[in-house]
């Protein structure tokens, strides 16, 4: 630490600055501060600078001992700050600012937060968060957003809107510098998995000598995937939970009978077992005729699904294309392999859905548009901004290396995913268009949607009895520190950012160059008129970048890396009537031995996390003391939902560890 004594007068104050621990952050520059009290006194221009050391590098935090230059210093109102362009590499990202004075020992924390421009004023508060109605420094705050809204624009490189060109500020820190190519060599090197594997399997059995425990074990999945059980399982608690829906009628298109379905029933009809809320339904209809990349197919299929006396969710039916004239419905009463095969067909469709929809669509490019409109709109003083802000840590940076290394032409997706590319891209499109954040996007709207929210009627549904905790604890969170900003609707509807983050989310574009994020389903088509609503829609976001992307991201290598168990190309031509098939028939359709090892290491480092839990944030945004009680308690309350997930997990016939919070990270960073 440099400690450097002006040799001027006055009230002596310790001032240390944080540097933003990211790409480019340090400075050569000259940095100054002042101090102004509430009576108006101002200090001299504070020089911090530090004889024989580098000071303001990337990371890095520095101490200055100033002499204030006033004698009666009073209680401190804000500060000024501001840099030359002194020196090679100038730019300067600084995190926060503290001071403390000497003589009466009050601290103040003044939150930075953003990239200083050479001979750029600021003027900071304690703790820097306020709204812009009550904000007396409003024209800056319009200022700062004024060039923020041309660094974070939207542009349509698919349906759903993307930043238009990578910014600086969402760049990896030094020490999380993700590299998709490099971390997969050095897996493989690491597993010792070096040996070339080229050709197909020979048995099912046979795909088990690739694994390389402990890097690489072989999944759970391997021992029981062929069970209607586990099939059953797959869609409460596997990667892709979010699609099971109570079953209210059958479809016109799906051709099963009362006749093959009532011994799988327990002797009901169907029409009994609807009105008992027993059967349940994945309709992937929507998939008809999707174009996939160099010509592929894909099915568009139908399965139905009865709740056991067991409390046990079992197949009873799978028709693999809506058009029921060419195609049966498959009976689990159907011959083994045949049936086997018709399931794998319908897991090939779901991981489809999976990885295009629920995992890259609905949580990293929504959360991506989400992120853009909140630096668009927000002032980092902005609540809203702060209480966000840590959820967003390197999404837009690991979707921009994902995409670009994943779903380029030729890339991995096109080389292991039957749908390609260009299927990927028409399933966002097509479930986007009816994607609603108050149904899709919001936990509880979601479950109520899909019927599936009452523990009654789908008992042993993990994912969803385990979200809810969770859901809970960010709603109360964000409820206090938003009641603590908002405290009437009138406030709500007299902030002006955030009526402006509200309209750039699921408003109307003001000019014609203008991309907004077009989300259906924000409070009134993009208006908030309540507190409520600004809580629920923070809350969404926050689970959206949290919770909702751990349920889609960390199941994927036991899912995926045993590819009969969850196939994302099957080389062949799915079952068109109830021909007696074989293993052998089931083998020759398997992704070969190159494409198998690529999907065991590729979900292996995407399974893995890189950053902090939930609520133990990488940057602390918000320093208020009601804030920080706030986020106390927040803890506390995930403390607690750890506990009873552990605690739920002991009698769990298999166990559900992706909501764990300790295993849940605070934004989209893999
Ligand atoms: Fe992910």
């Amino acid at each position: 630490m440099g400690v450097v004594i002006s040799k001027t007068f006055g009230v002596p104050f310790t001032i240390t600055v944080k540097t933003g621990d990211r790409k480019g952050a340090g400075t050569d520059a000259n940095v100054v501060i002042a101090l102004c009290d509430e009576e108006g006194r101002r200090s001299n221009d504070l020089y911090l600078d530090s004889l024989f050391r580098d000071d303001f590098e990337s990371g890095g935090r520095d101490r200055f001992l100033k002499i204030s230059g006033v004698v009666d210093f009073g209680t401190l109102s804000h500060i000024e700050l501001w840099r030359d362009s002194k020196g090679l590499f100038d730019d300067w990202f600084c995190d926060v600012i503290e001071v403390i004075n000497m003589k009466t020992k009050e601290r103040h924390v003044f939150p930075v937060h953003r990239w200083i421009p050479a001979n750029r004023k600021f003027k900071l508060r304690p703790f820097d968060m306020i709204l812009p109605q009550r904000d007396e420094m409003l024209h800056l705050r319009e200022e700062e957003l004024k060039s923020k809204k041309e660094l974070y624009k939207l542009t349509h490189n698919m349906a759903i809107p993307q930043v238009k060109s990578f910014p600086k500020d969402e760049s990896f820190s030094n020490d999380y510098l993700w590299d998709l190519g490099k971390n997969m060599v050095t897996l493989t090197l690491k597993a010792k998995m070096t040996q070339v594997l080229t050709g197909k399997w020979k048995s099912l059995e046979d795909i088990t000598k690739i694994y390389k425990p402990p890097l690489l074990p072989i999944p759970e999945k391997y021992y029981n995937w062929k069970t209607d059980k586990n099939f059953g399982y797959q869609r409460l608690a596997g990667c892709n939970p979010g699609m099971i829906r109570l079953c209210t009628e059958i479809p016109q298109r799906f051709a099963v009978t009362d006749k093959a379905l009532q011994p799988l029933l327990g002797n009901m009809t169907i029409e009994e077992a609807l009105v008992y809320k027993r059967l349940f339904i994945i309709d992937y209809e929507f998939l008809k005729d999707l174009s996939c990349s160099y010509g592929r197919t894909i099915c568009a299929p139908t399965a139905l699904f009865y709740l056991n006396d067991a409390n046990c969710l079992m197949p009873v039916a799978i028709q693999l294309f809506p058009d029921p004239a060419d195609n049966p419905v498959f009976y689990p009463t159907d011959p083994e392999y045949t049936w086997l095969l018709a399931k794998m067909y319908f897991n090939n469709a779901d991981s489809a859905v999976h990885e295009s929809a629920s995992h890259l669509g609905f949580t990293h490019v929504v959360g991506e548009a989400i992120v853009v409109a909140t630096h668009q709109c927000l002032s980092p003083s902005h609540p809203v901004f702060r209480l966000l802000a840590p959820h967003f840590l390197y999404l837009i940076a690991i979707n921009n290396r994902a995409i670009g290394q994943l779903v380029s032409p030729g890339g991995y997706v096109d080389k292991t995913m039957v749908i390609g590319r260009t299927g990927m891209f028409e399933i966002i499109k097509r479930t986007w268009c009816n994607w609603r954040l108050d149904v899709q996007g919001s936990l509880i709207g979601d479950l109520e949607d899909r019927g599936v929210l009452d523990p009654e009627v789908l008992p042993n549904y993990h994912y969803r009895d385990d979200a809810l905790l969770l859901w809970k604890a960010i709603n109360d969170y964000c409820r206090v520190i938003i009641s603590q900003y908002y405290d009437s609707a009138e406030q709500v509807v007299a902030d002006p950012e955030l009526q402006e983050w509200g309209r750039v989310l699921g408003g109307k574009a003001t000019h014609p160059d203008e991309v907004t994020v077009n989300m259906k389903g924000v409070p009134n088509g993009g208006k908030f008129l309540k507190v409520e609503e600004v809580v629920d829609t923070v809350t969404n976001f926050m689970y959206i970048c949290s919770v909702a992307h751990a349920s889609v991201n960390f199941g994927q290598y036991d899912e995926y890396a045993y590819p009969p168990n969850y196939p994302a190309w099957l080389h062949g031509k799915p079952p068109t009537d109830k021909t007696p098939l074989t293993e052998k028939d089931i083998i020759a359709q398997l992704p070969g031995k190159e494409e198998t090892l690529d999907a065991i290491v590729l979900t292996k480092i995407l399974s893995s996390k890189g950053t902090n839990s939930l609520g133990d944030f990488e940057v602390q945004y918000i320093y208020d003391p009601d804030g920080l009680q706030a986020l106390a308690k927040f803890r506390k309350d995930l403390e607690e939902v750890g506990r009873i997930i552990d605690k739920r997990n002991e009698t769990r016939e298999v166990k559900y560890t992706y909501l764990h919070p300790k295993d849940i990270p605070n934004s989209i960073s893999i």
